[in-house]
């Protein structure tokens, strides 16, 4: 049974910044006397130190005076980063170490275990130039010799993550919201030529998802087999039991609402399972039946607006954990998320997704807390559905044949407008790709061309237009209303 037959279709390390030591302990300026001389922030530190008398261990454990911006302290250090004072314990600085001896160079697997640390590490030496730090250790893990020297430049020590979350291509990054007016004059279009082959359009438009939510594909050859060719330049298919892609085709008397030509309203795919898919593709290959329109909604600017209107709401929603099943007999799928998933569950964080899918909704008749708390939990669900359906949220467009939106599944809701079978046909593969994957790939063209990443930006309208005569790819000309 085709994957529409079916109701519906398928139808820390938290950058808390460490104010600077002077500050966060009140201390008054230093004296003239005692400023003179100091060459860099990180003097402040000393002088912190050998004013108010910390217990130094610099002596007990080297031997000698800790280098300039270093202080040694029982079971860490601390050291003066960008003027902020950053605590690091010896043993996860131990643990952290990346050279030859700790993390074999081609498979970069580490070559022990935490737990093989022995309990009490001290440093026999430190060096530390205000880029690179340097450490020997008194008490190493077995068989690491007095020759260990564990190496930490500056980036490593702010956070030596691969794709830190809060990067800008990590899950909580910053996004540019849109709603109608601005998707209808900023959304981003790639041909399938430049997208496929040309490695700079291709970190463009990675950055464009990233950042907005959605992007088109244009010029894509007349085949079913594109939406795989383009999904796989961003990470592997993500196989679910609707197959590894799959159509969204109206076939005349259909048995099954999706597979018909009416409305499919707002939502998100597959919420049913423990791993939603990150990003979707709908590839269209025929659209020639009057409607049968796209619309997106950029579910974070919603929830943005929730929040800011009504903080009490957005809280409720960050708590209202729905119900969602796939019920039938070859396949039975049921998961909870809570509408706003926020980061660490704190609603003043950021948002990291929102699930919402009303045709997979299923009872939560079972759930006493909903019972108890129905009102608030009905009037902040109603504020934020309402909200979805304002005409100046949805930006609608009709994919062409050999056009193809690749979207964000937890962010950008997807709906579809109605449209008549009488005349003409309707055809869009889809395919899924996970989150983890894209998020990779987002790094790795981050990694490959830093320059073009870090300065390709939503443009506006004026901006937009300038960039065409330059190739760039703009709003223009794509079936906009
Ligand atoms: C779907 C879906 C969109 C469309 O099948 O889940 O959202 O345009 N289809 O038919
Ligand atoms: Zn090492
Ligand atoms: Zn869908």
């Amino acid at each position: 049974m085709s994957r529409v037959l079916r109701p519906l279709v398928r139808l820390p390390w938290r950058s808390i910044p460490l104010r600077p030591f002077l500050a966060r302990r009140s201390y008054s300026t230093p004296s003239t006397e005692q400023a003179q001389g100091l060459k860099t922030d990180y003097l402040d530190l000393n002088r912190v130190i050998s004013k108010h008398g910390f217990t130094d261990y610099a002596q007990e454990y080297l031997g000698k005076p800790a280098p300039e911006g270093i202080r040694l302290v029982k079971a860490k250090l601390d050291v003066m980063i960008d003027g902020k004072a950053r605590g690091l314990r010896y043993m996860l600085l131990r643990d952290a170490c990346q050279c030859n001896l700790c993390v074999d160079e081609h498979s970069k697997q580490r070559k022990f275990r935490t737990s093989d640390i022995p309990p009490v590490i001290v440093p026999r030496d430190v060096q530390w130039d205000g880029k690179e730090l340097q450490i020997k250790w008194s008490t190493d893990i077995e068989g690491w010799g007095p020759d260990h020297i564990s190496k930490y430049n500056v980036a490593m020590l702010k956070d030596s993550r691969a794709n830190p979350p809060r990067s800008d291509t990590g899950t909580m990054r910053r996004r540019f919201f849109w709603d109608k007016k601005t998707m209808e004059e900023c959304q981003y279009w790639v041909s399938y030529e430049d997208y496929m082959n040309d490695e700079t359009a291709f970190v463009k438009s990675m950055r464009h998802l990233a950042l907005m939510g959605i992007i088109f594909v244009k010029d894509i050859p007349d085949s079913r087999e594109m939406v795989e060719k383009i999904a796989t330049k961003m990470g592997p298919l993500r196989n679910t039991f609707y197959g590894p892609t799959w159509d969204v085709r109206s076939v005349p008397k259909a048995k099954n609402v999706a597979y018909t030509n009416v409305s499919l309203g707002f939502h998100m795919d597959l919420m049913y399972m423990n791993e939603p898919p990150g990003f979707q593709l709908l590839h269209c290959l025929q659209n020639s039946c009057d409607g049968g329109e796209s619309l997106f909604v950029d579910s974070f600017r919603v929830a943005d607006l929730v929040r800011w209107r009504h903080p009490e709401r957005f809280e409720d929603l960050t708590k209202l954990h729905l119900n969602y099943e796939y019920n039938h007999k070859e396949h039975i799928y049921n998961n909870s998320w809570p509408v706003f998933e926020t980061e660490d569950g704190d609603p003043k964080n950021r948002v990291i997704h929102v699930n919402y899918s009303p045709p997979f909704q299923a009872p939560i008749i079972s759930d006493e807390h909903i019972h108890k708390h129905w009102p608030e939990y009905r009037r902040a669900f109603a504020t934020f559905a309402g909200e979805i359906e304002r005409p100046y949220n949805a930006f609608q467009l009709k994919l062409n044949p050999g056009e193809c939106a690749i979207f964000e599944n937890r962010r950008v809701l997807h709906a579809r407008n109605q449209f008549n079978t009488e005349r003409g046909k309707r055809w869009l593969a889809g395919a899924y790709v996970d989150e983890d994957a894209v998020l990779s790939t987002f790094r790795k063209c981050r990694n490959a061309q830093y320059h073009t990443w870090q300065w390709t930006r939503v443009l506006g309208p004026r901006n937009a237009a300038r960039a065409a005569g330059e190739g760039e790819a703009t709003a223009e000309n794509h079936g906009t209303e």
